[in-house]
């Protein structure tokens, strides 16, 4: 209302200022249809009626009437709506030109309505909103020309600025263009970030000077391009991973990621190992495109403990980053204790000492911690394995050792680890256990007892000791030794002798059983070592009997010169013993198990003899045709395989007196011719033995009186002399250990007939030595035979000579 008051005032004035018959008036556009525009009435100065009368109205050539005329109040009124825009465009000023016609009289009056503008009309775009792409790499400054808004309106209400909001990124700027145009354009301030803001939105306001204001916006889009201006980064600068060791090829070790800000292929990724040190080098192998790290070769933790490997990332636009990747390697206990012998012995001698090194041990274990710890332990409790510091263990003995029990040890040494599961290993190791002599030899039985045959030839080996050794060669060579005694007061070694490496023990002469019955010795057995060791053992040899000796005649004697004889009387009745025969055998058992027989007799009839006692007994009465001289053979035997024998001849008188007996005695023609020729033969004898001395005595003489004259001549020469001994003489007296050629000589007596030892016989030089258990029993026979002459009495022993009673065989007879 007050706008409009405003305006008609206006109109008023302007009314005062025009001539008569033209009126202006100004409206402005826009007023709505009926509005009053201007009194021409009152203007014009027209009453009225005469509007009404002249039929006054508008004239105008235009093809829309906008303005009609009110008769009845003489005013002009709004008929249409006007739009000044539409009217007149960007035209100043705006005005409507029409007449107002009367008739009666005809007149006209011309009337201009101006048109005033109002701000009805914003600024416009062309489009409400524009796309722009802008590199995020563009630089600061950089311009971009934007559309420009257009207003209908004019004068103050024509686009007056622009406002673009928001204004951190961009600033808006207007050039005056040399032809009053302007220019908007809008100016990058700050740079662009993709990564930040892929998407901008401004708004640009094109702001009119009306009053209100009228405004019109259009959005400006801007999306950021990217570029490539970040390089990968990866989510980690170090990245630390860890494999067992021995790992199968392939295993993920890691997955290492970058990223990259950038978009498209500037954010494409490709993995890459950039270096790694040397011990690292074809250990991982990364997938260019995950990023996994995989494992290549064969991580071992005894080799390399960890890898250092070096990453790389590149986008395709060029740019990379880098990352450090760490790996260790986790122990596994894949390796077993690794044992060295640092030094032996192989043998170690068995008197060896407690606690004495046999051998050092070195033990290693290449993994770590708990894997490497190492345990050793052995086998035998003989020994025992000692821990002297962290991996050396000593082995020593721990019991006595004895090699006759064992010479020799397997020690099986074996270490295991601590790892889960445990590793170990072993070696074994050979002892030998040298021999000490510390065993005896021992022979196989506590004593010995053997039997020899007498009348053995020497050098017959008896039999066979043996004693064994425990110990080992030298020390287990066993020496037989026989040890020195002596039997009967003669060494044993001129008895026996024994084979030192055999033992075999010989026989050194010829035994005779009448003289030695049994014996005893020691051999000794001794082994070869350092000191010797040695045991002893008894050996008795026993000496078993042979019938070698005849029985022996003690009675009657048998005399070479003189004739015994029994005397008979004619009286005598059956059964009168004459005479007993007495023998004995040296030899024992069945061997002097004597019997006795007749042989031979004058009259067979007359005389028997005892068979088992030798009694001569008659048979029959004697009568005087019995020869007085009676020749009886009585043969004596012994009970031995074969038997030996002997024969006496008994001589019998059948006679009452002695005269009758001599006549038919005396009478031995062959003795006496033996006696004539026994003094021719010493006659011979003394002449021959005369002879040879005075031969004798005048070759000395010649040697002596050569010997003194070479003596002189070879004066200086002073040759040794060598004494001569010969080979008989050697050593005869012997240990008895070495086999000798024995010369004994033995003088026994075959037959009492035959010998060289006679008994009894007058004037000879007979040496009698006996057994003193049986010399009461000789000299019995002896003083009976001397105080009786030839004669003996009934009174003598009947009993048959026994082993017990007959002279040992250690007696002995010779004669001179
Ligand atoms: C020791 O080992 C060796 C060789 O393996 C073998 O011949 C010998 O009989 C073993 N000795 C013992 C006492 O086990
Ligand atoms: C024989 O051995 C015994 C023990 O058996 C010993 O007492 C004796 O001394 C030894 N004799 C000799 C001569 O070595």
């Amino acid at each position: 209302s007050v706008f409009f008051t405003t305006w008609h005032l206006k109109s008023v004035i302007q009314t005062e200022d025009t001539v008569l018959g033209q009126v202006s008036y100004s409206i402005p556009e826009e007023m709505p249809i009926g509005s009053f525009v201007g009194n021409i009435a009152q203007d014009l100065g027209l009453d009225v009626t005469r509007l009404k009368s002249g039929k006054a109205r508008v004239f105008t050539r235009d093809s829309i009437v906008y303005v009609e005329l009110n008769r009845e109040k003489g005013i002009l009124l709004l008929k249409e709506r006007i739009d000044r825009e539409g009217l007149c465009g960007q035209m100043t000023p705006c005005a409507l030109h029409f007449q107002i016609l009367l008739e009666n009289p005809m007149e006209f009056y011309s009337i201009t309505v101006e048109i005033t503008d109002i701000n009805d009309n914003p600024p416009t775009f062309l489009t409400n909103d524009v796309h722009f792409n802008i590199s995020e790499s563009v630089l600061s400054g950089t311009t971009f020309t934007l559309d420009r808004a257009t207003d209908l309106d004019v004068g103050e209400n024509s686009l007056k600025t622009y406002v673009l909001k928001p204004t951190d990124m961009f600033s808006l700027r207007i050039n005056n263009q040399g032809d009053g145009s302007e220019n908007v354009e809008m100016m990058l301030n700050a740079p662009l970030d993709r990564e930040k803001n892929a998407e901008l939105a401004l708004i640009l306001t094109a702001v009119d000077g009306g009053e209100p204001q009228m405004t019109g916006t259009m959005q400006i889009h801007i999306t950021v391009l990217d570029a490539n201006d970040n390089a990968p980064v990866f989510t980690q600068s170090v990245y630390k991973a860890s494999i067992k060791e021995n790992s199968p090829v392939g295993t993920v070790v890691v997955t290492v990621t970058a990223t990259d800000a950038d978009h498209g292929s500037n954010s494409r990724i490709t993995y890459s190992i950039s270096n790694m040190l040397d011990h690292a080098r074809g250990m991982f192998e990364i997938n260019k495109e995950s990023g996994d790290v995989t494992l290549k070769g064969k991580a071992d933790y005894e080799k390399a403990r960890n890898f250092q490997v070096n990453i790389r990332a590149s986008d395709d636009g060029g740019l990379t980053g880098s990352c450090k990747l760490i790996v260790d390697v986790l122990d596994m206990n894949d390796n077993r204790p690794d044992i060295h012998i640092m030094s032996k012995s192989n043998v170690i001698s068995e008197d060896a000492k407690l606690n004495t090194v046999v051998t050092m041990i070195n033990v290693e274990d290449a993994d770590y911690a708990e894997n490497g710890k190492v345990h050793c332990a052995i086998n035998d409790n003989i020994f025992m394995l000692q821990s002297t510091s962290d991996k050396f263990y000593s082995l020593m003995t721990d019991s006595e050792l004895d090699r006759e029990r064992s010479s020799e040890y397997n020690i099986t040494v074996t270490c295991s680890d601590e790892g889960v599961p445990s590793l170990s290993s072993s070696v074994t190791l050979t002892l030998q256990i040298s021999d000490v002599n510390d065993n005896a030899p021992v022979f196989e039985r506590s004593s010995y007892e053997a039997y020899i045959v007498e009348n053995n030839t020497p050098g017959l080996s008896i039999f066979t000791v043996k004693a064994r050794d425990a110990d080992w060669n030298q020390n287990a060579r066993v020496s037989y030794i026989l040890e020195d005694s002596s039997v009967n007061g003669v060494p044993v070694s001129s008895y026996v002798s024994v084979s030192a490496d055999s033992g075999v023990i010989h026989a050194v002469r010829s035994f005779d059983y009448e003289q030695i019955k049994d014996f005893h010795f020691r051999v000794k057995a001794q082994d070869g070592g350092s000191p010797p060791l040695s045991s002893n053992v008894t050996v008795k040899i026993l000496i078993q009997d042979q019938n070698d000796n005849p029985p022996q005649v003690l009675y009657p004697v048998q005399t070479g010169g003189s004739v015994v004889a029994e005397m008979v009387p004619r009286s005598a009745d059956v059964g009168y013993l004459v005479t007993k025969v007495v023998a004995v055998d040296v030899d024992s058992g069945q061997n002097a198990w004597l019997s006795y027989k007749l042989q031979k007799a004058t009259d067979r009839a007359l005389f028997e003899v005892g068979l088992q006692n030798g009694e001569i007994r008659t048979i029959r009465q004697v009568t005087d045709k019995d020869t007085v001289k009676q020749r009886l053979t009585v043969i004596v035997e012994d009970n031995g395989q074969p038997s030996r024998s002997a024969t006496v001849i008994v001589n019998v008188a059948v006679a009452d007196s002695f005269p009758e007996v001599l006549s038919e005695f005396t009478d031995f023609p062959h003795d006496k011719e033996y006696n004539d020729n026994l003094t021719f033969y010493l006659v011979l004898a003394l002449a021959v033995v005369s002879f040879l001395f005075i031969t004798c005595l005048v070759v000395i003489i010649s040697v002596k009186i050569y010997r003194w004259r070479q003596s002189r001549i070879l004066y200086h020469s002073n040759l040794p002399v060598i004494p001569y001994y010969p080979p008989r003489y050697s050593d005869t007296l012997g240990t008895g250990t070495l086999q000798h050629v024995y010369n004994y000589e033995v003088c026994r007596t075959t037959d009492s007939r035959k010998s060289d030892c006679k008994f009894g016989g007058a004037g000879s030089q007979n040496v009698l030595i006996m057994d003193p258990s049986s010399t009461g029993t000789m000299q019995q026979i002896q003083a009976n035979y001397q105080s009786s002459g030839w004669r003996l009495s009934s009174s003598q022993p009947e009993r048959q000579p026994t082993s017990g009673t007959v002279p040992s065989p250690d007696w002995r007879l010779c004669g001179g």
